[in-house]
């Protein structure tokens, strides 16, 4: 089926949104919402939705970062958020809205994109994989309360 992509519009909150909870399920709203102005509203940051036959398929979040790790160049273009709905994942939707992403770090002068996933997420990895990424390193991330 036929895949085209686009970028966000001022009508696609709520969707963008919906996408996010999708990832993000455990996150409160608030928390989901408080970057998203920002991130419309700035230049080193791109959204883009894609479209399988017509239908809103998923989207892909992309920022342009300082660092990214295993990267030996700066900037680097970065995968912030990815999301295909269950129903059109496997149809090749998360290939061209990376396909995309990329080209979108390039036209911003980046030689390199990094991104990053959970341990436990096998769908993702193998997908990052498939797709000419390769595993720098895992992280463990800690919290002290002050
Ligand atoms: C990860 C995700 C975005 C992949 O989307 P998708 O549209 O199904 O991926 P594609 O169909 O474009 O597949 C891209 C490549 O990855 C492979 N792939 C995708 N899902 C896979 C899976 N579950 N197992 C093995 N390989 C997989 C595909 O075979 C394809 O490779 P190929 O073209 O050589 O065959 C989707 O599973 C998803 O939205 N997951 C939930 C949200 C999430 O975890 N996001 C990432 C963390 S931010």
């Amino acid at each position: 089926m036929d895949i085209s992509i686009r970028h966000i519009g001022s009508d696609d909150r709520d969707k963008w949104f919906e996408m996010r909870k999708g990832i993000w399920p455990e996150v409160p709203d608030e928390y989901l919402h408080f970057d998203m102005d920002d991130i419309l509203a700035s230049e080193n940051n791109e959204v883009f939705f894609a479209f399988l036959g017509g239908e809103l398929a998923g989207m892909i979040e992309v920022r342009i970062r300082d660092y990214g790790e295993g990267c030996e160049t700066s900037p680097v273009g970065y995968i912030e958020a990815w999301f295909v709905y269950p129903e059109m994942r496997g149809k090749g939707v998360a290939r061209a809205l990376t396909q995309v992403a990329e080209d979108w770090a390039r036209g911003k002068s980046c030689a390199e994109m990094a991104s990053d996933t959970w341990l436990d997420n096998e769908a993702s990895i193998r997908a990052h994989l498939k797709l000419g990424y390769f595993e720098v390193e895992r992280l463990v991330h800690f919290v002290k309360r002050l």
